[in-house]
């Protein structure tokens, strides 16, 4: 008895610790925002000041948190940026990738997939439609709901580079039970593919997207 309780005190223990890291690994774009102050002098207000040609402002999570921690450990050198780093924690960092991320780019060469893709609007739309076309699919009948849109939107957000923390569970959880064929993943694939054409996304944007979702094939049929 007194074994289990202890086991279970850690297990408790532990996954408190769990819920309490990935919720900090997730950045805040309001603490973000709060911290970006000093950046702003050489990087402008919302990250829009190209400085030598880059620009913060609306650039992926991953590319933003890459850079930082290279300049953090030495791997890539610019001496302001290097001694700036040193005083930033990760969540620091995280905190201002989430910031830079929402920030509207004023042109998309350094931007992020989500917004080539056109950010928040154009992303949700594209779900609403797939979910659409798959509802009206006789090869999908029932299969789809629209309860999971919210949470597609979200993934797909944070995938993308956007602002977004995926709050979902993972993908072979959500799954599991469904049964999803080979022949049905592939209808929502061709019905995604309408829609994106429809909305005239560029084959660059389209192939990066669906190089996101494709490697998700294994959590998703058969579970
Ligand atoms: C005194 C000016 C200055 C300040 C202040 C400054 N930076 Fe920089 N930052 C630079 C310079 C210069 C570069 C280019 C370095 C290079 O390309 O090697 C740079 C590059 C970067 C990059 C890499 C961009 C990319 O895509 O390659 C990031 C990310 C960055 N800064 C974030 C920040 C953040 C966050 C802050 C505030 C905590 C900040 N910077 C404050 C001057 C500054």
């Amino acid at each position: 008895m007194k074994v289990r309780k202890l086991v279970s005190g850690a297990l408790i223990g532990a996954l408190t610790l769990f819920a309490a890291t990935s919720a900090a690994a997730a950045g805040n774009a309001q603490a973000g925002s709060t911290k970006s102050m000093f950046c702003a002098a050489c990087h402008g207000i919302d990250g829009n000041v190209p400085y030598l040609s880059t620009r913060l402002a609306g650039q992926s999570t991953a590319r933003f948190h890459d850079s930082m921690m290279g300049f953090k450990a030495g791997r890539r050198v610019h001496p302001v940026m290097n001694i700036l780093t040193l005083g930033l924690t990760e969540q620091d960092i995280r905190d201002l990738g989430m910031f830079y991320a929402s920030q509207k780019p004023a042109d998309l060469k350094d931007a992020s997939l989500y917004w080539r893709l056109g950010g928040s609007g154009a992303l949700g739309a594209a779900v609403d439609e797939t979910i659409k076309l798959a509802k009206a699919d006789a090869r999908l009948a029932g299969r789809l709901s629209g309860g999971c849109a919210s949470k597609l939107k979200e993934q797909l957000c944070a995938a993308t580079g956007g602002p977004c923390t995926y709050t979902g569970r993972d993908m072979k959880a959500a799954h599991t039970g469904m049964k999803i064929t080979e022949a049905e993943f592939a209808a929502v694939g061709e019905n995604l593919v309408k829609v994106l054409d429809a909305f005239k996304v560029p084959e660059k944007e389209k192939s990066e997207l669906l190089g996101l979702i494709l490697p998700l094939k294994p959590q998703i049929v058969g579970q």
